[in-house]
């Protein structure tokens, strides 16, 4: 069994530079954007993290083929082979549910298994699947699987009931290859979303409003080849600026888009930090010795980010005060909050709301990490905890987070994965 143990320090200061990966939920959309075309995608800046083994998985299953040199991956599906996206790989990874709309646009037809829930939340796909159906896809739920057939996808208007990244998405690669106008509003404005349509629009599709509520795409018969650089990952960025806040320390980030950063820099600064514009695409981040509490509310880009939430919670358990943290996107979002407490924190959840009591010294213990942005956490807590934690269900850190063990390892951390 794989773990992961930290040596932890109440004065550590992580110092150094990080060097920030390629953003997870920007490469697996692109990725499944491939389909839609028989000819040669390029992606560089992927991130070499577990959740991308994952879709390429599927993607062979499919008839893709791909190969990665450093972090440049290059995928072709010259046919689809097989329609059909398995259980246990779904279940591996929710968002396989995102080949759904390219293998109904590009094949007319997909059998995908059901995301089930997750450790945080139910997570349905019913906004998915309704706006296929209004494209004109007949899809019946039979057995665990979502079974989807459409000859041709037609255009129309969509207006998502909620914002809905993955729903966003699926239906940007559907309606690239459908017959006329199709016009989606209420769109989620994520830099992910952003970074698909310009790779579709490179593919040849026609896209009007990328980044704005309201999409316009005017299906084309065929998409194309292309090559296309995947945004840095704003939430590893996120984690970083965290852990430097945090540890008091001076870390440079390089590589990053500091512009999807804006609340959670703005956050970071009110509680205390100093973060630096260095160039555009690097980030300086100092800790001071008082962290100001401060109150966050969870919302769709621009807004403070779901998947920053955690790692922020364990910031604010080192504020001297209290904090409310309210997380609005997912309805079970706190499996960290009782790990958290076993290190010794002041957390008490009252419905979607946690409060933070700081200042707590947290001391080292051996801990359960339950989803990628929780593990996130805890790592950060065992860095200040004193003493020895040992982290289990390390596997969600790896999906999520590139070699993140030897980058703070190289910023002065005592960290290191063990198999027991
Ligand atoms: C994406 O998930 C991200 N994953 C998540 O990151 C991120 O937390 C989330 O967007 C933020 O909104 C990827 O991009 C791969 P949603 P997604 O559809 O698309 C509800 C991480 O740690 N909803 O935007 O699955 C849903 O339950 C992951 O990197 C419906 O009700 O999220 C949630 O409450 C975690 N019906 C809200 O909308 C639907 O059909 C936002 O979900 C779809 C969603």
């Amino acid at each position: 069994m794989e773990k992961i143990r930290i040596r932890g320090n109440p004065n550590l200061q992580l110092k150094g530079e990080v060097r920030i990966s390629g953003a997870k939920n920007a490469v697996l959309p692109a990725i499944a954007a491939s389909l839609l075309t028989a000819d040669k995608i390029k992606l560089k800046n992927i991130p070499l993290v577990k959740d991308v083994t994952t879709i390429l998985t599927v993607m062979r299953e499919l008839g893709s083929k791909y190969f990665i040199r450093k972090n440049t991956l290059t995928i072709q599906t010259k046919r689809i082979l097989s329609h059909e996206a398995s259980y246990e790989l779904v279940r591996a990874m929710r968002a396989s549910i995102l080949v759904l709309g390219p293998l109904l646009a590009r094949h007319g037809k997909a059998v995908v298994a059901l995301p089930g829930g997750c450790a945080i939340g139910s997570r349905p796909i019913d906004l998915h699947i309704h706006s296929l159906e209004k494209m004109g896809a007949s899809i019946t739920l039979e057995h665990g699987y979502i079974k989807a057939q459409a000859d041709q996808l037609i255009g129309t208007e969509i207006d998502f009931e909620k914002k809905t990244v993955g729903g966003t998405e699926n239906l940007l690669m559907a309606a690239s290859l459908a017959k006329g106008r199709t016009v989606l509003k209420n769109c989620a404005l994520e830099p992910e979303v952003v970074n698909l349509c310009e790779l579709l629009e490179k593919m040849g599709a026609k896209i009007e409003g990328a980044g704005t509520d309201t999409i316009v795409v005017n299906g084309v018969k065929e998409l194309g080849g292309t090559t296309h650089t995947i945004i840095p990952d704003r939430i590893e960025a996120g984690t970083f600026l965290v852990a430097g806040a945090l540890t008091k320390g001076d870390i440079t980030l390089t590589h990053t888009m500091p512009q999807h950063l804006d609340t959670v820099i703005e956050k970071l600064q009110t509680s205390g930090a100093s973060i630096e514009r260095v160039k555009n695409n690097t980030i300086r981040v100092k800790g001071t010795s008082e962290i100001r509490p401060q109150d966050i509310t969870t919302s769709p880009y621009p807004g403070f980010p779901t998947d920053m939430q955690a790692q922020f919670m364990l910031f604010m358990t080192q504020a001297s005060g209290t904090s409310i943290i309210t997380e609005t996107i997912f309805d079970r979002r706190f499996s960290h909050i009782n790990e958290l407490s076993r290190l010794g924190a002041n957390i008490e959840v009252y419905g979607d709301k946690a409060i933070v009591k700081g200042k707590t010294l947290l001391s080292g213990a051996e801990i359960l990490a339950t989803d990628l942005r929780a593990s996130a956490s805890l790592v950060l807590a065992g860095l200040i905890a004193s003493g020895e934690t040992l982290i289990n269900g390390v596997e969600h850190l790896a999906r999520g987070y590139e070699r993140i063990e030897e980058k703070l390892k190289n910023l002065g951390a005592h960290i290191e994965r063990i198999e027991t």
